[in-house]
């Protein structure tokens, strides 16, 4: 029978192995730390300088250093994982993004959970409705980043292209704006940006996590790119539906 911890959590990751590509951010470590409390095995993997950043975590993981676009090192991470939670970050002009996701739908063993991060800009099948604000805001930081050589968001998009298009057992979660707190629980999500539900634009980064390490056990979730919002927030508590996180 399951386990359950005296805080409620099921121990739905005994006996499974879980690695989390990009460990070591504000969203990796709290990916880190949900697989824990729920009884994973966990692996994670960043960048050498940025070790230090799993202290918290010592002798309770198992870190592989090194660049998340590195196929060697993403090869090693994931052996025997049966889920492999990505942070998709496109810094610089190199193709990291697209180069990590690469590397995670490569050597993931077949029917592996591939469950990655996003952003809201991502569009899966153009049927999203962006407001002109957004989309400008987009656009601005997508030539003035990459004008600067620091970021590359059409990398990440070229990154999502590349998991959409695959038969792998995939779910690309796309963030709302993100803040700091207390976790309110499971976000809702919906399948379109525009969507009444999600016009609250807002989500606690701990619980960003916590739906994309719940999503590695659910099904439904396969193969979709959920749009997700803070399950406390206006537009939650005015329109959230049941199957939705509600
Ligand atoms: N920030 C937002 O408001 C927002 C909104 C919606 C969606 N999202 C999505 O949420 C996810 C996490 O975003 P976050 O803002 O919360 O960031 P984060 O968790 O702090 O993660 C940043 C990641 O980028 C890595 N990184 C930083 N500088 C780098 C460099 N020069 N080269 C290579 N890697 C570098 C970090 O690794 P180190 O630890 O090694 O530095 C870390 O793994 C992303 O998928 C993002 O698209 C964010």
């Amino acid at each position: 029978m399951e386990a359950v911890r005296p805080d409620g959590i099921r121990q739905v990751g005994a006996g499974k192995r879980v690695c989390v590509v990009g460990a070591s951010g504000k969203l990796g470590r709290y990916l880190v730390r949900h697989a824990l409390d729920r009884g994973y095995e966990v692996v994670g993997v960043c960048r050498e300088q940025s070790v230090g950043k799993l202290a918290d975590f010592e002798g309770r993981i198992t870190v592989v250093p090194g660049p998340t676009d590195d196929r060697a090192v993403i090869a090693r991470a994931v052996e025997g994982c049966d889920a492999v939670l990505t942070v998709l970050v496109p810094w610089g002009v190199h193709h990291y993004a697209s180069g990590t996701a690469q590397a995670v739908l490569d050597h993931a063993r077949p029917g592996a959970r591939l469950v990655f991060s996003c952003g809201w800009h991502i569009t899966r099948d153009g049927k999203d409705l962006y407001s002109r604000w957004f989309k400008a805001s987009v656009a601005v930081v997508t030539v003035l980043a990459k004008l600067v050589r620091m970021v590359d968001i059409d990398d990440q998009v070229e990154a999502c292209r590349r998991i959409f298009a695959g038969d792998t057992r995939w779910t690309v979660v796309r963030g709302s704006d993100l803040e700091e707190g207390e976790s309110q629980g499971l976000p809702v999500w919906s399948r379109h940006v525009g969507d009444p539900v999600l016009a609250s634009n807002r989500t606690r980064r701990v619980d960003f996590a916590l739906f994309m390490v719940e999503a590695i056990g659910n099904e439904d979730l396969v193969r979709e790119a959920p749009a997700i919002v803070g399950r406390l927030t206006p537009s939650a508590l005015a329109h959230a539906a049941p199957g939705r996180g509600a």
